[in-house]
C-alpha cells in the first residue's frame, strides 16, 4: 500500500490500514512466493448463482444488524459450498478489525487447515458474496489471499477499497497478492437501507421535530418556514417576525 499517495483525507485510519496491511503482507510473503501471478481467469457465477449467494449474505447482514452490529454480512463460496461465512462483529468482539469479510476469511484458512489443503489453491477459487463493497483494509487482505472474485450489494463512499476511495483491488501494486475483480449492483438498494436503519438508530443527535406542527400554532404574526436538513426531513422553524 503506497501510504502516502492518494490518502490525505483520511491521514489515522490509512496508517492504521498500512500497518494492518504491511503485517499481512509480510505474512503471505513467508508463506506463498511473492511473484506477482497472471491474472487468473476466474469464475463467472451464473445469475441464479449469485442470486442465491447475495441472499444468504443479506441474511448475515440481518444477524449484524439485529446484533446492533454495522449490518454487512458475506459468504466465502469454493466449488459450490460455504467455506466461510461472517458479519460484522466491531462491536461484539471491541475490535476493529471484525469486518464480516475478516471474519469470513479467518473460517476458509481454519477450513483449509483442517481438511489440509492449500490456502493459496482454494482461495483462488473462491467467490466472496458480501452486501457491501469491501474496505480497504479488508480489499487488501482479500488481495494477499489471492480471491479472484468479489460479487457486491452498495458502494462504500467512506472507506471502499474496490473504488470508492482506493482502488486495492485492481491497481497495479507490486508484491501484494493478486488484483481481483469486482460485480457491483446486487440488491443495492436493500443494503442502503439497512446502514440507513442502522445509522439511526445509532445516532442519538438524528434530527427530529422540535415544533410539533399539529399542537404547536404560531404567535400572531410568526412565519413559519420549511427548513430543509438532509434528504428526507422536513422540519418547520418559527420565526419571529422582524419589526
Ligand atoms: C456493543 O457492545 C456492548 C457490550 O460490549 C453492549 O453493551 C452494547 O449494547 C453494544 N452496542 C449495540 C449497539 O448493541
Ligand atoms: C483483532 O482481530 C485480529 C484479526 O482480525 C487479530 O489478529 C487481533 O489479535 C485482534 N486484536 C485483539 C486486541 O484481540
Ligand atoms: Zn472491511
Amino acid at each position: 500500500m503506497r501510504c502516502i499517495s492518494k490518502t490525505l483525507l483520511f491521514p489515522d485510519l490509512c496508517c492504521f490500514i498500512c500497518m494492518v496491511v504491511d503485517s499481512l503482507r509480510i505474512l503471505m510473503e513467508m508463506q506463498a512466493d511473492s511473484v506477482e501471478p497472471e491474472k487468473s481467469d476466474f469464475l463467472q457465477p451464473l445469475d441464479s448463482e449469485i442470486q442465491t449467494w447475495i441472499s444468504k449474505a443479506f441474511d448475515m447482514a440481518l444477524e449484524a444488524l439485529e446484533n446492533g452490529e454495522v449490518p454487512v454480512g458475506c459468504l466465502m463460496v469454493y466449488n459450490n459450498e460455504i467455506i466461510g461465512k461472517g458479519r460484522n462483529e466491531v462491536n461484539e468482539t471491541k475490535n476493529a478489525t471484525r469486518h464480516a469479510e475478516m471474519v469470513a476469511l479467518d473460517q476458509v484458512l481454519d477450513w483449509c487447515r483442517f481438511r489440509e489443503k492449500d490456502p493459496k489453491e482454494v482461495c483462488e477459487q473462491t467467490v466472496l458474496y458480501v452486501t457491501v463493497e469491501p474496505c480497504i483494509m479488508c480489499a487488501a487482505a482479500l488481495r494477499l489471499l489471492h480471491i479472484p472474485l468479489v460479487v457486491y450489494g452498495c458502494k462504500n463512499e467512506r472507506f471502499g477499497g474496490c473504488g470508492s476511495v482506493l482502488d486495492v483491488s485492481s491497481d497495479h501494486i507490486p508484491h501484494t497478492g493478486t488484483s481481483f475483480k469486482c460485480i457491483a449492483g446486487y440488491k443495492a438498494e436493500e443494503a442502503v437501507e439497512m446502514l440507513k436503519t442502522f445509522y439511526k438508530q445509532e445516532n442519538p443527535n438524528a434530527p427530529k421535530p422540535k415544533v410539533r406542527k399539529d399542537l404547536i400554532s404560531p404567535p400572531d404574526g410568526a412565519v413559519v418556514i420549511q427548513v430543509k436538513r438532509g434528504p428526507q426531513d422536513e422540519e418547520s422553524e418559527t420565526i419571529a417576525p422582524l419589526s
